[in-house]
This record gives C-alpha cells, structure tokens and sequence, in this order.
C-alpha cells in the first residue's frame, strides 16, 4: 500500500498540523510505502517573497525531521524538485470540468469575500490530484478540511481512465483521524494560521505559555465547577495527555475549586514535555543543513523514478510520445 501526503510550507507547523496531518504521516511510515513532499509549487499561490518561501521550506523539512519522519523508511521530498509534477497536472486540466473546480473551497471562500482570485488558486486541486495520482498513491492522510480534494483527484482520475480508455490512473482515498480531525485554536475555531489563532510547535517556551494564556475563558469563579467537555483548554489538553491524566484534570474541573489559570498550566506543562526530544532534535538538525539537504535530493530522485513511470503512461495514453 503506498502512502503519500503534503503539506504546505505557509509558516512554522502548529499543534493542529500535527495532530491533523504530521502525526499521522510518521505513524504510517512503519508499516507501509511512504511519500511525503513539502508542497512549494502550491505555497507561490500564497507567499510573493523568495527568501521566505526557502527558510519556511528548509523550516517544515526540520520539523517533519526532527518529529520523527525516518528518511530510510518514508521518502521525503520538495515538490518542485520533481517537475513531472507540474506536466501532469496539465494532461489533468485539459480535461478538467470547470464546475468541479468551481465548488473547491480554497477559490469558493476567497470569492464569497470579495477577493479576486488567480488561476493558481483556481486550480489549486488539480496540482494536487497530480501531486497524488503521479506516484500510483493509495492512501491519503490529511485533515478533515481535504477530503474535498481526495474526491476532487479522484473524479478527474475517472475521467482521465474513461476518457482515454485505460487505467492509468489509481484511485486514491483519503484517511482521516476523527479523535483529532478539528483541533481547536487559542480562540476555539479551528486552529489555522489563517485565523491568527495558532500554538506553533516550536516557540520558544515563553511565547508557547503566552499563547496559552491567551485563551479566552468564561467568568466562572474558581470554586465553582466547570465543565471540561466545553472548554478548549481541555480539548488541547487531551491531545497531549494520557486517559489517566485527562480523567485526573476533569475530575479537577468538575469538582470546582480549580481556576482556568491552572489549567493552561498543565495544558502548557503537557505540551513542552510532549515535545521535548523534537524540540532537542530539531537544534541539531537547524545547525546541520547539509544533512538535511541530502535527505531531500535524495527523496526526489526515489520519488522521480516513480513520478516517470506515471507520466509516461498518462503521455502514451493521449497520444504524447513516452520519454523512457
Ligand atoms: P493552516 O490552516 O494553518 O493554513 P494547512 O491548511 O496548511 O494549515 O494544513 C496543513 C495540514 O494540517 C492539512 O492536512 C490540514 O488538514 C491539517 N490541519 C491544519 N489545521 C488543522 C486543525 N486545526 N486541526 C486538524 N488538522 C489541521
Ligand atoms: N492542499 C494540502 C493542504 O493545504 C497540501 C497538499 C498539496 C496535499 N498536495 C497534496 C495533501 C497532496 C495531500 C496530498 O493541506
């Protein structure tokens, strides 16, 4: 079974990119074949500065480095260093209907605003259907927010299959972890750093207590009880912690006598612990970029040798020539 994800280098990673997305990829990486890519082609729809598309694409290899993705068991790559990527993605758009594209959310949310959008935004899914279907992927670990897009990539790989009369394009499916599929951010919607209202993973540990202070909470008093199941603190706090200790910390609520103050303690006290040995990881890793380097080049060209089997069956298929 082969496994392929991506994730967008638009900013340092945040508690719900790990526990949406990150988590799961390096729990897959044991047991299956594993494709993860940091997606830059898709992030020059966002981010105009080079110098800060390169230090958040060099800051997210780290991250998935120093959380744990093995580079011996999962291959990990840029998107842009393998551009078979972006000639598929045209086979696909030649014969993508525009209807499909046009209830994305990522262009339908930009367009209800008001706000003009651009044909790389327009077919953003399309990049991504090529993104998964040019190494033959059969699982899909995302958050819940792209689940659209696995049907998207699968409706044009039917099409593809139908429209030329061959199977050259595997159906994916999506996979998605519902326990934490919407982790909430320091305002209660979901975190996302569209919304201003991210945990990243590495801050430093002053700012990390500083956004938990900022969490907002009702006014009931200290000795009164509160009600963990309604409480974002506590939603957090469940990432990080043990049945035990989750059971310890809503008994405190429920018994009253506990302020919320507390409560963002443990929850920041859970966190550093959590990620303690990443957080050690990720300072050596900063300080060695060759390494890192060669970890990257080398997943691109394990993942090259895929990509152009793909591509050149989808050529064949239209009636491009094959190259290999
Ligand atoms: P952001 O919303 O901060 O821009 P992205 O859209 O780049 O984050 O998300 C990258 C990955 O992390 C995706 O797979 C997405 O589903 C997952 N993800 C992002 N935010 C959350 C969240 N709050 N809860 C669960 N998963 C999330
Ligand atoms: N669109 C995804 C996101 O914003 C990132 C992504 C790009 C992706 N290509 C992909 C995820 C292919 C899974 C498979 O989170």
């Amino acid at each position: 079974m082969k496994i392929l994800s991506g994730i967008q280098p638009t900013g340092r990673f945040h508690w719900g990119n790990y526990f949406g997305a990150i988590r799961q990829y390096i729990d897959l990486q044991d047991n299956e074949q594993a494709f993860y890519f940091i997606a830059d082609y898709h992030a020059l729809t966002t981010i105009r500065e080079p110098e800060v598309l390169r230090s958040f694409t060099q800051d997210a290899a780290i991250d998935l480095l120093a959380l744990g993705l093995e580079p011996d068991k999962a291959t990990l790559f840029r998107q842009s260093d393998v551009p078979e990527v972006a000639e598929l993605t045209w086979l696909l758009m030649t014969l993508t209907q525009m209807h499909l594209l046009e209830k994305c959310h990522a262009y339908k949310d930009k367009r209800d605003k008001g706000i003009a959008a651009d044909a790389g935004l327009f077919t953003y899914p399309v990049l991504m259907a090529a993104d998964i279907l040019l190494y033959d992927s059969d699982v899909v670990p995302v958050g819940v927010d792209q689940v659209q897009h696995i049907e998207v990539t699968r409706d044009i790989a039917q099409r593809f299959n139908r429209i030329y009369e061959v199977e050259a394009l595997k159906l994916p499916n999506a996979h998605v972890v519902d326990s934490t599929a919407k982790v909430p951010g320091t305002d209660g919607e979901k975190m996302s750093k569209s919304y201003n209202n991210t945990i990243e993973l590495f801050e430093t540990p002053k700012r990390t207590k500083k956004r938990i202070n900022s969490i907002p909470t009702d006014s009931t008093p200290v000795e009164d009880p509160k009600d963990p199941d309604n409480c974002s603190i506590f939603s957090l706090y469940r990432l990080f912690a043990s049945d035990e200790q989750q059971a310890e910390l809503a008994g405190q609520y429920r018994a009253g006598g506990m302020g919320y103050g507390e409560a963002k303690k443990q929850l920041y006290e859970a966190a550093m612990d959590y990620f303690a040995d990443a957080r050690t990881r990720r300072e050596q890793l900063e300080q060695d970029s060759d390494t890192v380097e060669d970890v990257l080049r080398a997943g691109a060209t394990r993942a090259r040798e895929v990509g152009r089997i793909v591509l050149d069956r989808c050529r064949s298929a239209c009636g491009l020539t094959a190259r290999h």
